[in-house]
């Protein structure tokens, strides 16, 4: 079957940049023939993470919802804001907790990080320091990343980028992306006959 590939607009604010983003990586992977399920942070809502509450109670709501959506993906990608030169807290919190299950559902999917800001650096910052924690996971980050710059006036009305170059560029990272993680699928499949 298709390549199954979540795409989390990791933000939880309606009129989001990178939602917009995620969507318009959601459409160009749909396109291209895989299977997807577009997500954003909203649909995941849970505490910070206390090791008292997993003890008591395992894991809130939002983080096992976001393991089923983890679980039934070949691959994600996470387009992410990036605060203070860094991953947001909220997107950082929903790794610690979903890590916690087993099997550990970020190890060994391929992920493709995407970022977009009203900034000139667009995010990219955040990218790198949301690497460490996912490759620390086993998950196979892939080595080329997009950010968006200047992202206020980036979208067309129809949710394309505004900038032909860049999305053309952006349509280049998903289709490499996908012939990846789609030749990697099907070694695994061969693997377990
Ligand atoms: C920001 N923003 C920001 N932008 C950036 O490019 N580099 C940064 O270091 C930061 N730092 C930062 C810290 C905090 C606490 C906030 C709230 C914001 C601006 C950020 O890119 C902007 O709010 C985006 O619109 C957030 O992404 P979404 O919600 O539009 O997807």
């Amino acid at each position: 079957g298709p390549l199954r590939v979540l795409v989390l607009g990791a933000s939880l604010r309606a009129e989001s940049f990178n939602v917009r983003l995620a969507s318009l990586v959601a459409r160009m992977m749909t396109e291209a023939g895989a299977a997807v399920d577009l997500a954003t942070m909203r649909e995941f809502e849970m505490p910070l993470y206390d090791g008292d509450m997993e003890a008591a109670e395992g894991l809130p709501d939002g983080a096992l919802a976001l393991r089923d959506r983890l679980e039934w993906c070949d691959a994600f990608v996470i387009a992410s804001p990036e605060y203070n030169g860094s991953v947001p807290g909220v997107v950082k919190n929903a790794i610690d907790w979903v890590s916690r299950v087993r099997p550990q559902p970020f190890k060994t999917k391929h992920a493709l990080l995407v970022s977009a800001s009203p900034s000139l650096i667009g995010g990219n910052r955040g990218l790198w320091t949301l690497r460490i924690p996912l490759e620390h996971l086993g998950t196979r980050v892939y080595p080329d990343m997009f950010s968006l710059a200047s992202a206020h006036q980036g979208f067309t009305e129809e949710g394309q980028l505004a900038d032909t170059g860049l999305q053309q560029r952006l349509a280049e990272t998903v289709t490499a992306f996908l012939s990846l993680a789609e030749a990697d699928a099907r070694y695994v499949c061969l693997q377990r006959r």
